[in-house]
């Protein structure tokens, strides 16, 4: 990590500490203008990020990656969303001379062949659009949560991505369910309706289903692999140090 960054994450997560997130993310904005993004999917977590960001006014992007293979319901919460907070999310795209070779020689549904298939296709439609996102940023801000999955126990809150050179900062890493939910409602914030359907972590449709009570976060996910094969790339945890 460039050292100017590296004193920064130890800056950002001391402040982090002791200021309420809204100003933790007003303070980010200031020292880095123009360079702090936000990424949503619509979740109930991003959905609490995206009122934090702009119900505060704070000058922060705020972008999706739109895998072409999203819920019609995660569509419709994106329009409400713009509509309720008087707002345009941008959106990122596949490249097309990646996705149409692809789709070609493997097929529409190939995800469900192998790994490596459903590797290729997060890496078209996720992971080359997410670096084009992050570009000229210092800071990405996620709806990561601990409580999501196993190897998100421990993560720290802020931490350096090598592979976008951008510091990562998940504010409400450590938040119960019960707190985004309450969030969510106290504030009348759209929601996707999927989420009262059984569904916690919501990602492309075909790859994603509900879970049952007492299931596993991540069992909506990629419910066909194993489960330390369950990563899209988006997100490659490495200790901040
Ligand atoms: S994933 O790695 O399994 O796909 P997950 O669904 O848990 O990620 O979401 C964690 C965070 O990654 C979200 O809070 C959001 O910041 C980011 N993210 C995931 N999917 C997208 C997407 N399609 N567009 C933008 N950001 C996303
Ligand atoms: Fe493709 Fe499924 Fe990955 Fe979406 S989650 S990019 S459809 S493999």
């Amino acid at each position: 990590m460039p050292k100017s960054l590296k004193n920064y994450t130890t800056e950002i997560a001391d402040m982090a500490n002791i200021l309420p997130i809204a100003e933790v993310i007003r303070n980010l904005a200031e020292q880095f203008p123009g360079q702090v993004t936000f990424s949503t999917s619509f979740s109930f977590e991003d959905q609490v990020i995206t009122h934090f960001v702009l119900s505060n006014q704070i000058p922060v992007s705020i972008f999706t990656l739109d895998t072409g293979r999203l819920f019609g319901e995660t569509y419709s919460v994106w329009s409400a969303t713009n509509e309720h907070f008087q707002t345009e999310i941008k959106g990122y795209y596949p490249d097309h001379s990646l996705l149409e070779p692809f789709v070609e020689e493997k097929g529409p549904n190939s995800f469900y062949e192998s790994v490596e298939n459903r590797k290729g296709c997060c890496y078209i439609r996720k992971v080359e659009p997410l670096k084009r996102a992050l570009k000229g940023n210092v800071i990405w801000i996620t709806g990561l949560r601990a409580e999501h999955s196993a190897n998100r126990h421990n993560m720290p809150q802020l931490e350096w991505d090598e592979g976008n050179q951008v510091i990562k900062y998940h504010p409400i890493l450590h938040w119960s369910t019960k707190e985004v939910k309450d969030y969510i409602n106290e504030n009348n914030i759209p929601y996707n309706i999927l989420h009262d359907r059984g569904f916690v972590s919501i990602g492309c449709a075909p790859c994603t289903r509900a879970i049952k009570p007492g299931e596993d976060f991540r069992a909506g996910r990629w419910w066909w692999e194993d489960n330390s094969k369950k990563e899209c790339g988006l997100h490659v945890h490495q200790q901040a140090s």
